[in-house]
């Protein structure tokens, strides 16, 4: 059996803990297919992270088939632990084990409710009850892979005597990392600390395990929440790129590690260091920030605010007048930290109409894109096509092309043509061409209130399924009058969200671009099986 390497290095430093693919793709409309998670996923690994929870296994056979790809391709001896969630049933765990099992370091996340709310309106059982699922279901995940982790749900609205207990069991049943998910996001930083704190006072056998944190941000107190517990001695954090998942989402794992590196002579003496200890606090290759989350962004759909911290389009902007001056004098007059250091900068024109096709398989290798001969292909091809309509193409450039190519959303719906007559005084017309999954292609024409609106109309006279359009946005990928713009799309369709990515010099091709593969992921889906939710579907307490 494995030895959990969580235990051995920790102390430390700290453990990054992603879960953008399991409460990542929990957050509405973020749902990805098993390519798209893989993508993801080998990412992650370059970034760094010294865990993927790649998904919850007993959800659906496309998830737990997404948990084994992951654990085959990216859970190598060097690479990160590959964690599948499971409730505390047999089945879950059983099915979380199967899945992470390809991966050299596999572990089991499994949770249960502790706080009285969940316990009397959703698990329905008494706390006495509770006490005794703990050690039998953390032995039985012992019993299948030595690296198991278990999580009182709701653990920031607990009673904290209680969740000793609960630890105190889990740990002794041979729990190697206990996490303590605020799943509300109801505490405050002050809270989470003490709480942290409690735990290490009062849980007998805490020394055996490392405690790690979740939580979430309804209140914008994550990841100060997160930071708090670290004080405490928290030494694994549980994030998602971007911030993503559910509600108001998770601590954003970008925040969390530039906060420790910045800062990194604030926290050292938490870890036993010298204040100037230059030795970093986390694993992570913070020059693959920005590009984990422009990945993230474009294949969930999950746009990235302006102003967010770390990756947000204006985070590194100089706006204004005074600052620019100040910036130029000296950087560090207003900025803490160097664009560089998040792989912001690093935007080189490098390829043009000529370049051929070994100079873009090089470059995109030295980003870091891996694709196949036959994403590689197509990507060539939009490649020349931007080179005929740009003169020089970026990475920022490569990187929309490949993200926009490597969406695996299923083509059951192919675009074929498109044609737009629109302007001042003009009624804003479309023609689309649509080859169905019978391969019949189909022609249709509308009317709309602008060119967007009648591509959509036209596209949704022959797709025919009902849904509702909730966001549009564009934006540009570089500065300039030929820059690349990237449309991103949110349908809903009865209570269900599906986004949408497109990628085009001519915007309004983007726009139906990103219809088409909104409504390709629908369509995928109601043909497919509705995936369980881990925390808010029914569980059939067989143990
Ligand atoms: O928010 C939460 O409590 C969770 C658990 C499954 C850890 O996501
Ligand atoms: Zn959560």
């Amino acid at each position: 059996m494995n030895t959990p390497i969580a235990n051995s290095d920790s102390s430390d430093r700290i453990i990054i803990f992603d879960t953008t693919l399991r409460d990542g793709e929990q957050s509405p409309g973020a749902t990805l297919n098993v390519d798209e998670k893989l993508t993801i996923a080998k990412q992650l690994a370059r970034l760094g992270v010294d865990v993927i929870e790649a998904g919850f296994p007993f959800a659906s056979p496309g998830d737990f088939e997404a948990v084994t790809q992951i654990a085959q391709q990216v859970g190598s001896e060097t690479g990160p632990i590959i964690c599948g969630l499971a409730r505390a049933t047999r089945q879950d765990i059983k099915a979380a084990a199967d899945a992470v099992k390809p991966a050299a370091k596999p572990r089991i996340h499994t949770f249960i409710a502790a706080s009285d709310i969940h316990l009397e309106y959703k698990l329905k059982k008494t706390r006495a009850e509770v006490l005794d699922i703990v050690p039998d279901m953390v032995a039985y995940a012992k019993s299948l892979v030595a690296d198991v982790e278990f999580s009182p749900e709701d653990a920031g609205r607990s009673d904290p005597e209680f969740l000793y207990l609960m630890l105190e069991r889990a740990i002794a049943a041979g729990a190697t990392t206990v996490n303590i998910p605020d799943t509300v996001g109801f505490l405050t930083p002050s809270e989470f600390g003490t709480l942290i704190q409690g735990i290490k006072a009062n849980v007998p056998n805490i020394d055996q395990a490392i405690i790690s944190v979740h939580g979430h941000n309804d209140l914008g107190m994550a990841v100060a929440n997160f930071l708090e517990a670290v004080k405490h001695g928290a030494r694994q954090l549980e994030c998602t790129i971007n911030g993503i998942g559910e509600r108001a989402g998770n601590a954003a794992l970008e925040e969390l590690v530039m906060a420790l590196h910045v800062r990194r002579q604030y926290f050292n003496p938490f870890f036993g260091r010298p204040v100037d200890s230059e030795a970093p606090l986390t694993h992570i290759d913070t020059r693959q920030l920005y590009k984990t989350s422009r990945l993230v962004s474009n294949l969930t759909g999950m746009l990235v605010q302006p102003n967010k911290a770390i990756v947000g389009a204006n985070a590194f902007a100089h706006e204004s007048g005074i600052h620019q001056d100040g910036v130029l004098k000296h950087k560090l007059t207003y900025e803490i930290m160097d664009a560089q250091s998040i792989g912001l900068n690093d935007n080189q024109i490098v390829l043009g109409k000529h370049s051929g096709r070994n100079a873009f398989r090089t470059r995109l290798k030295e980003l870091g894109f891996d694709l196949s001969d036959q994403d590689l292909n197509k990507a060539f091809l939009r490649f020349k096509e931007l080179g005929d309509k740009k003169k020089d193409i970026s990475d920022r450039d490569l990187e929309a092309i490949v993200n926009n190519e490597i969406q695996h959303a299923p083509e059951l719906f192919k675009l074929e043509h498109l044609q737009v007559s629109c302007g001042d005084h003009a009624y804003p017309t479309a023609t689309v061409i649509i080859r169905t999954p019978e391969g019949e292609e189909l022609m249709d024409a509308a009317i709309g209130t602008g060119p967007v609106d009648a591509v959509y109309k036209a596209i949704n006279r022959v797709v025919n399924i009902p849904n509702q359009l909730i966001e549009y946005s564009v934006q540009s990928v570089t500065a300039g009058i030929d820059a690349i713009g990237e449309v991103t799309i949110r349908l809903q369709y009865e209570d269900r969200f599906f986004s949408g990515h497109g990628a085009n010099t001519d915007v309004i091709v983007a726009s139906a671009q990103a219809y088409m593969n909104a409504l390709n992921r629908l369509s995928a889906t109601l043909q497919g099986t509705r995936s369980l939710h881990p925390q808010h579907d029914e569980v059939a307490h067989i143990v």
